[in-house]
Parts: C-alpha cells; sequence; structure tokens
C-alpha cells in the first residue's frame, strides 16, 4: 500500500530492457548518440511538431531550465500558489533563472483562474521600474491537486499571457495523466494551445529518470541556448543515451498511456471506496492522485496498518496511484478504514 508518491514507483521493465540494449557498447557522448536522435524524433512524432529536446534527469532541472530561457533576470514568471515551482523546488527556478521571482495566484483546484490572471496583467506598468513584470506564465497538468486544465482552458490563460507579450510553459511532470483523462492530443494540450516550452515527464510514468525540456516553434531555434545552460547547470548527462533510452521505452507502442492510464483508474477506484464510506474527497478525481479528508483515527488506522501516504499541508491525506498500483493495495487500504 505504497500511495506516497509515483516516484516510488520502480521502473517498468520494459525500461529496464531499452536500457539494457542501449549497454551493449560504446557510443557517442553528450547527446550524439543514436538513441538521442532516436529519442527526439519519437517525441516529434508524438507531439506532431518539430521541436527540439534537452534530457534531463529530474522535474525541477527541466522546470527551472526550460523558465530560465523563458524569463529574464529582472522578471517574473506567473504560477500557482501551490505550484510545484512555488512550494517544492527549493528556488530552484530562481536559481536558475538569476533571480527572476515567482508571482504566486490562487484558483479552485489548483488551477489558476482567468479572472486572477486577467487582474495581474491588468496591473503591469512597464514604466514603473520598482515593480517585477510578470514575462512568462507557468502551468502545471496535471497540476498540484490532481487536476487538469483541458486544451480549452490552456489556451484561454496562453491567449492572456501572450497577448501582453508572455512566454507560457507547462510543467507536464504528469502531463501523460492528464492527457489520458481528457483524451486530447499531446499537441492539442501543448503548443497548438499556447505552450511555448514544455517540462515533459516520465519519471513519474514509469521512467528511472527520465525528463524532457521540449521547445516548440521559434522556441527551437533556442535549442543552443539550452544546451549551454544544461551543461552550466550540470544537467547534460555524459552518458545521454540512457535518459534517452528510457524515453524511448515508453513512447514505443504507446506503453506511457497504458500506464498513465492504469494510473488514473485505480484512483478513481480509490477515490471511489472512500467515498462510499462517506469519506470527503478535495478535488475533482482527473489523473492518479486523491486527495481525502480523513479523521485523526482514520489517519492512524492507515498508518499503523502499513499503507504509505502524505499528510498534505492543509491537513489532508494525499493518495497518489501509479503503473503497478494493484487493485489488493486499495482494497486492503479500504478494508483497514
Ligand atoms: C507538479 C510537479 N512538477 C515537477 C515535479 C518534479 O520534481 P522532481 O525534481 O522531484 O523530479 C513534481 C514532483 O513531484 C511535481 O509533482
Amino acid at each position: 500500500m505504497n500511495f506516497s508518491s509515483d516516484t516510488a514507483a520502480p521502473a517498468h521493465p520494459k525500461v529496464i530492457e531499452h536500457l539494457v540494449q542501449a549497454n551493449a557498447g560504446p557510443a557517442a557522448s553528450y547527446g550524439d548518440d543514436g538513441w538521442t536522435l532516436q529519442a527526439e524524433a519519437l517525441l516529434s512524432d508524438l507531439f506532431e511538431a518539430p521541436l527540439r529536446a534537452g534530457f534531463v534527469a529530474s522535474g525541477t532541472a527541466s522546470n527551472a531550465l526550460a523558465l530560465g530561457l523563458l524569463c529574464p533576470p529582472t522578471g517574473g514568471v506567473i504560477c500557482h500558489e501551490h505550484a510545484h515551482i512555488y512550494c517544492d523546488e527549493r528556488g530552484a527556478v530562481e536559481f536558475f533563472g538569476h533571480g527572476a521571482k515567482l508571482l504566486p495566484l490562487t484558483g479552485e483546484h489548483g488551477r489558476i483562474s482567468p479572472e486572477a490572471l486577467q487582474e495581474i496583467l491588468q496591473k503591469v506598468d512597464e514604466r514603473f521600474v520598482h515593480a517585477t513584470p510578470p514575462k512568462a506564465l507557468s502551468l502545471s497538468n496535471l497540476n498540484e491537486a490532481g487536476c487538469v486544465y483541458t486544451p480549452k482552458q490552456v489556451a484561454e490563460l496562453a491567449n492572456m499571457a501572450h497577448d501582453r507579450g508572455l512566454g507560457v510553459h507547462m510543467d507536464g511532470a504528469r502531463l501523460v495523466n492528464a492527457l489520458a483523462f481528457t483524451g486530447a492530443s499531446p499537441a492539442a494540450s501543448s503548443w497548438a494551445s499556447g505552450v511555448d516550452i514544455l517540462s515533459f515527464g516520465l519519471t513519474k510514468t514509469g521512467a528511472m529518470g527520465g525528463e524532457t525540456v521540449l521547445l516548440f516553434g521559434a522556441n527551437a531555434d533556442r535549442f543552443d541556448e539550452l544546451e549551454a545552460r544544461r551543461k552550466r547547470a550540470g544537467h547534460m548527462p555524459p552518458k545521454q543515451r540512457f535518459v534517452a533510452a528510457q524515453i524511448i521505452a515508453l513512447l514505443e507502442d504507446r506503453l506511457w498511456l497504458e500506464l498513465a492510464t492504469h494510473a488514473n483508474e485505480i484512483a478513481a477506484a480509490l477515490a471511489d471506496g472512500l467515498q462510499n464510506m462517506d469519506i470527503p474527497i478535495l478535488h475533482p478525481i482527473e489523473g492518479n492522485e486523491v486527495f481525502a479528508k480523513l479523521t485523526p483515527d482514520q489517519t492512524a488506522k492507515l498508518q499503523e496498518g502499513g499503507a504509505a501516504f502524505h499528510v498534505w499541508p492543509d491537513g489532508s491525506a494525499r493518495f497518489v496511484t501509479c503503473w503497478n498500483t494493484g487493485p489488493d493495495e486499495i482494497s486492503k487500504a479500504l478494508a483497514l478504514l
């Protein structure tokens, strides 16, 4: 009963198979290898667009490098007040952005509301030197409440940002779960809705460590700058083939979709079971995360019974499911309650 995080999950066996194949002999280093080329081509197919990809080992690095490209040191990044970049990355965006400031907004269920975005954008006065002007918007999809932005919602916010000259970033550490929920295409959910740079995560899906910064459209011309930043930040793996091989494993035959669909379905089963016991669920179930309001007694029963989950800052219990969460884990947890 490990619901602590999808990062607690093991790597999928297909990922390990691809790593073993990639281990057959010498290969060019620093991304000049065949696996990197193949992974970039597969990403381009998946997103139905020309793109450039920079492979990194963590979502934090991916977000910080992406936003370093989109926001100058004297600018700000608009994000949700519960965004991972704001709450859980120890200032990485500010550090990689050489002082760029995060500008948090509120919004129900982890989604930035168009009204809140409108309000902050209306106040921007570039001539007023004392205030930090926003230069980028960052949206997490899935977001930190486990909810999606549909392509329409992304487009609405992205259009508002673009109209004011801001770049648009998406933290897609769990984008595959959002895609499995909405059924929308990766293209419609990203560049076609106005996302300029995407942090595309596959670690939580089933990789050991496979995250990618994807540059769409004109941003692809900034690939050399991304490479320089990756190198300087220490995020250019010398044996990059092993990161690329994991990406290939998850993209081939759409394994990512199969795994994300399973994680989502089993989260929905957990939520159903909790609701049947009248346990309040705090956010709509749109991915692989369930936030439940447990009593102290229920929390203790689960913990003593061996279930792993995090108690969130708002007091709720966060359950995260993953590619190998079994129905037995759900029934055991429900039985304990
Ligand atoms: C929304 C979101 N973005 C990014 C990340 C990536 O973080 P890490 O640096 O641990 O890979 C996480 C991890 O939990 C996350 O939940």
